[in-house]
């Protein structure tokens, strides 16, 4: 089974990214993404982190905001508009699940779409949707790369997604249903029956469930490429930290069934952030009147 490796594939992405950033500075341009931060979940912030360093790393400008796990609705809303307002502000990310007292949706909302790096706004989903994305969803574009790098053909093939989230699953299911890519999408989730039958039936198995280790062989077809979204961090007394991430995917117990796979971590994990570079660097491109620049 060959291991898809994101991290190098990140990283080749990233080197490219990284002449863009100074190919627009030359002319003026300097890219800045502006990250929201509310109240102190550890894997948040830990998120957080790596986005400034991916940032840094590329040249690109990043203000974050850090906010207390007390902040109320308004104060979050007023800081999203300070953020809409500032012309240096290319790109704006609220990190996410947010403390019980906001409303999540509301605040993706006020972001201007103009702005919305994560492409979590209705307005870009639907713009997507309608076959004419602006900004790509960060995960199901880091995904479609992987596939791209690994001259992994989607065109005609059988597609499986396995959860329907508005960050991946949905998105990207809707997004290789296009044109551009030509897969024949089934969208499989909690209710679903037959599940494992279903999945063994996809040439691509994308897996997004949120489940440690809940695709075993006998979801996998002979062949087939598997990747896996999930990032579960499990208790384990062996480990130095007490616990390790892993995915939704049993990687050892697929390795005699499927050709590729992508490991937990250093799969989609690494994809997902450069994803949200190439998105700020566009919108840092559109708000100067350029036109996408592609990967
Ligand atoms: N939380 C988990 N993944 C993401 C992401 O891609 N963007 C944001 N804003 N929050 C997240």
């Amino acid at each position: 089974m060959k291991r898809l490796s994101g991290t190098e594939i990140s990283k080749a992405i990233k080197e490219e990214l990284k002449k863009e950033v100074s190919n627009l500075k030359t002319r003026g341009i300097h890219p800045k993404l502006a990250v929201i931060l509310v109240g102190d979940d550890p894997a948040s912030a830990i998120y957080v982190n790596s986005k400034k360093r991916t940032c840094e790393e590329l040249g690109i400008g990043s203000l974050e905001k850090k906010m207390p796990a007390v902040t109320t609705q308004a104060e979050l809303l007023s800081v999203v508009k300070a953020l809409n307002r500032d012309p240096a502000v290319n790109g704006i990310l609220c990190q996410v699940p947010l403390p019980g007292q906001c409303n999540e949706q509301e605040v993706i909302q006020t972001i201007d779409p103009e702005k919305d790096v994560d492409c979590f706004h209705p307005y870009n989903l639907g713009l997507l949707t309608a076959g004419i994305p602006k900004y790509m969803p960060c995960t199901p574009f880091g995904i479609l790369q992987i596939l791209k790098r690994s001259d992994c053909e989607i065109s005609g093939k059988q597609v499986v997604v396995l959860g329907r989230s508005n960050i991946v699953g949905r998105p990207l299911s809707i997004l290789m249903s296009l044109k551009a890519w030509n897969a024949t999408v089934t969208v499989c989730h909690s209710r679903t029956r037959n599940l494992p039958e279903i999945c063994a039936t996809a040439d691509i198995l994308v897996v997004a469930m949120g489940r440690a280790k809940f695709v075993t062989a006998e979801f996998v077809k002979k062949g087939a490429v598997v990747i896996d979204v999930g990032t579960n961090r499990i208790a384990d007394p062996a480990h130095p930290k007490g616990s390790r991430l892993v995915g939704d995917v049993d990687y050892e117990g697929i390795q005699g069934v499927a050709a590729a796979a992508t490991p937990v971590p250093g799969g989609v994990g690494p994809m997902t952030i450069a994803m949200l570079m190439y998105n700020t660097i566009n919108a840092a491109r559109f708000q100067a009147g350029l036109d996408r620049f592609e990967l």
